[in-house]
């Protein structure tokens, strides 16, 4: 015979109780394999709370608390706040540039950029969006301009590139006016979440070359599940036919690593090279 309820196991079944209309547990028989083992008797008062009763009865209490954590309401999330503050934060707290500027990621990029430099024999090179620096350490350029909305960003690079004199950092707000023979923007442009940051960015981009632009992006306006978050998908080709029509798309690269659900297996950008008429 139990005493109490702390002995309560999965044969245990309760009978006849019924909870009055305050929640309190008014009266009935606990049974185990059908014997009673715990009487309460008709006008018992103690009122025990349904929760606390319920949670204290093994497996059906882990369901039941499985079940009050699926149905109470999410916590909403916190707005976005902006792609300039995002970088800055993600930087600042430690972050990188993602999983698209290392490793196998960034052993395509570099392989793709080189030989087109050495090809084209590019003499300059202004980046918009330069990230950490780990995607640079693998570039074979004669001379690089990076601009970075994250001035953690631009700091880590200038000091990762301290001694190599072909390269330099700015943060992009001091950009000034001055050309390349190739522009680049390589894994940017899917995170610039705000129309006029994007349309400023693009019309930068094009107004800095010489004469060559590589765009490493996606290029889709399907954003379905990345609602509110650091990633928005432009169809900028479509945006660049219509604002610099007299710039042509020279080549289109697939990613060798095309994303199939898995973005630290797969990415979703392709090279986008557009030269000037
Ligand atoms: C995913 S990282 C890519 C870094 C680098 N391009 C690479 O391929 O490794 C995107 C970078 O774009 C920068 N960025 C975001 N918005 C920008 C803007 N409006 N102008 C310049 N850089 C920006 C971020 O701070 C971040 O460093």
């Amino acid at each position: 015979m139990a005493t109490g309820l702390a002995g309560l196991n999965q044969a245990d079944f309760f009978s006849g109780w019924w909870l009055d209309n305050r929640g309190g547990l008014s009266s009935g028989m606990l049974l185990r394999n059908n014997r009673c083992i715990l009487a309460v008797p008709a006008g018992w008062q103690k009122r025990v709370p349904m929760k606390a009763l319920i949670k204290r009865i093994p497996f059906v209490g882990t369901l039941q608390q499985l079940y009050w954590k699926a149905m109470k309401p999410a916590r909403p999330r916190a707005p976005f706040p902006g792609s300039a503050e995002y970088w800055e934060s993600r930087y600042a707290a430690g972050g990188n540039s993602g999983s698209g500027s290392y490793a196998q990621f960034a052993q395509f990029k570099a392989e793709v950029l080189n030989d087109f430099v050495a090809k084209q024999r590019i003499r300059s090179v202004i980046e918009f969006g330069c990230g950490d620096g780990n995607q640079l350490s693998l570039a074979k350029y004669p001379q690089y301009l990076g601009f970075d909305v994250s001035s953690t960003a631009v700091a880590r690079c200038r000091e990762l590139f301290a001694s190599d004199p072909t390269k330099s950092f700015e943060l992009v707000s001091n950009y000034s006016g001055q050309k390349a023979d190739l522009v680049m923007s390589l894994d940017v442009i899917y995170h610039l979440v705000e129309d006029s940051v994007y349309e400023g960015y693009m019309r930068a981009l094009f107004a800095a070359s010489n004469g060559h632009v590589v765009i490493y992006a996606s290029d889709t306006d399907n954003n379905k599940g990345y609602e509110g978050t650091h990633v928005r998908h432009r169809k900028f080709t479509a945006w660049v036919a219509q604002h610099f029509p007299t710039w042509q798309l020279a080549q289109h690269i697939p990613n060798r690593h095309p994303n199939r659900g898995d973005d630290e297996k797969g990415s979703f950008a392709d090279f986008y090279f557009y030269k000037a008429a």
